[in-house]
């Protein structure tokens, strides 16, 4: 197998926290060394469920001043809202391939904000519909079970897409990382990685740890 891209990097999905008080949740995911969280942000509409917005993402970042953003829009109209979350502390904002919105020019607006960038495949989306954008990418999510809830099962049959999009980033020698987004635990993180993934959220894996601090370190060997 050729050298890894990225070193592998664990991204706890606080939507598995207690979510009336997941300033606490927040706390956990920085003491247990993660240096990114990554944050599920639901319309009930792209997605049938609702988290959060923008005033709760503000208020963590004033808790957590030192932790990775990653925002994960699953919205209809992400363009209404890469503005307010940026305000309110994202690092990185991803946006789904699937609405029909002028993508290109989002991902601009999102640079222009100060954010790092990200697009977003269903299972049900080829990797294809990435490929336009690569160049232009900080991140690439390949979600590995329908958005919405956690606790979801991994879907193995996503492993083939993660293996395309690695090879086109060797190809053209490109830097984008490749998350991965759903099941994500300690037996099918590392599959991720052998497929081309460096990126990993987990939100039941990692909250119901044992050891979570174990958890951060063993991810980073994935
Ligand atoms: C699913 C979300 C995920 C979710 C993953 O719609 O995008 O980030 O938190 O949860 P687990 O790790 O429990 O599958
Ligand atoms: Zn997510």
């Amino acid at each position: 197998m050729p050298a890894p891209v990225h070193s592998s990097l664990l991204a706890p999905s606080i939507l598995a926290g207690q979510h009336i008080r997941l300033a606490e949740s927040a706390a956990q995911v920085a003491a247990a060394g993660a240096p990114w969280l990554h944050l599920d942000i639901m319309d009930g509409h792209f997605v049938p469920n609702l988290t959060f917005g923008p005033q709760m993402v503000a208020e963590l970042r004033r808790e957590q001043p030192g932790l990775f953003f990653d925002v994960h829009l699953m919205l209809d109209n992400p363009q209404d809202f890469v503005e307010p979350f940026a305000k309110a502390g994202a690092n990185l904002i991803s946006f789904h391939l699937e609405p029909a919105i002028d993508h290109r020019a989002l991902l601009a607006r999102v640079r222009e904000l100060g954010c790092q960038t990200g697009l977003v495949l269903n299972p049900g989306s080829p990797a294809e519909l990435a490929e336009p954008f690569l160049a232009e990418i900080d991140l690439l999510l390949v979600m590995t079970v329908q958005p919405g809830f956690g606790g979801q099962s991994f879907r193995r049959d996503m492993l083939p897409k993660l293996v395309q999009l690695d090879t086109w980033r060797r190809q053209r020698e490109l830097r984008f990382r490749l998350e991965v987004d759903g099941g994500v635990d300690a037996k099918t993180g590392p599959e991720c990685r052998a497929a081309g993934a460096d990126t990993f959220v987990a939100g039941t894996a990692f909250f119901k740890a044992p050891d979570r601090a174990a958890f951060v370190r063993e991810a980073a060997a994935w």
